[in-house]
């Protein structure tokens, strides 16, 4: 992407130096001075490049930076779509209580998922398991309440795949 701009810039810079120097000065001036026409529009032209420029280059940096951070967890573990819906439904109703650190939630009512779920359980598909039996079942061993069915079906797949994913990072 850069190079491309680099040449571009380039390229533009190139072609407005032929351009003045194709008359010689004497033909410079008279372009400027005699024939404002095509003067002019080598001016008007260059202010569109430069407007056009001035919108499309942010515009290109947000679209590709929000794309990015999106779907990138921390510790740059990439995100499937499913994924990036259970972390925004775990910041809805799951971060209260529960501290991890890919959504850096701090709760501290129920037990650290980074440990309980990314230290102590080995295989991912343990730790989903573990997180779709705490939504499904809830919670009561003795160390507080975890009310069931906060998700259901589809969504709760979603949070237990996205903690299984991150937890631990
Ligand atoms: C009201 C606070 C609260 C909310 C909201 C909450 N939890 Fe919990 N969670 C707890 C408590 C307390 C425990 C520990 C209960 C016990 O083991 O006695 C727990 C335990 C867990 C465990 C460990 C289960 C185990 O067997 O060790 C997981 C995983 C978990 N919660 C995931 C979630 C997810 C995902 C959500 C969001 C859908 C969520 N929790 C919402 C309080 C909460």
């Amino acid at each position: 992407m850069l190079i491309a701009f680099v040449i571009f810039w380039a390229l533009l810079g190139l072609g407005v130096f032929f351009v003045a120097m194709r008359g010689g000065p004497g033909g410079a001036r008279r372009t400027l001075h005699t024939e404002a026409k095509p003067g002019q529009r080598l001016v008007t032209l260059g202010v569109v490049v430069l407007f056009a420029f001035g919108l499309a280059v942010p515009a290109i940096v947000m679209a590709f930076n929000g794309d990015h951070k999106a779907s990138v967890a921390s510790g740059g573990i990439r995100l499937t779509a499913d994924e990036q819906k259970g972390r925004e439904l775990f910041a809805r109703a799951c971060a209260v209580c529960h501290t991890l650190n890919a959504t850096k939630s701090v709760g501290r009512v129920g037990p650290d998922l980074d440990v309980r779920v990314g230290v102590d359980i080995a295989t991912p598909a343990g730790r989903k398991a573990l997180v779709l039996g705490a939504i499904t079942e809830g919670r009561a061993r003795g160390l507080g309440q975890m009310p069931a069915l906060l998700y259901q079906g589809k969504e709760a797949e979603e949070v237990a795949s996205f903690v299984a994913a991150v937890a631990g990072h």
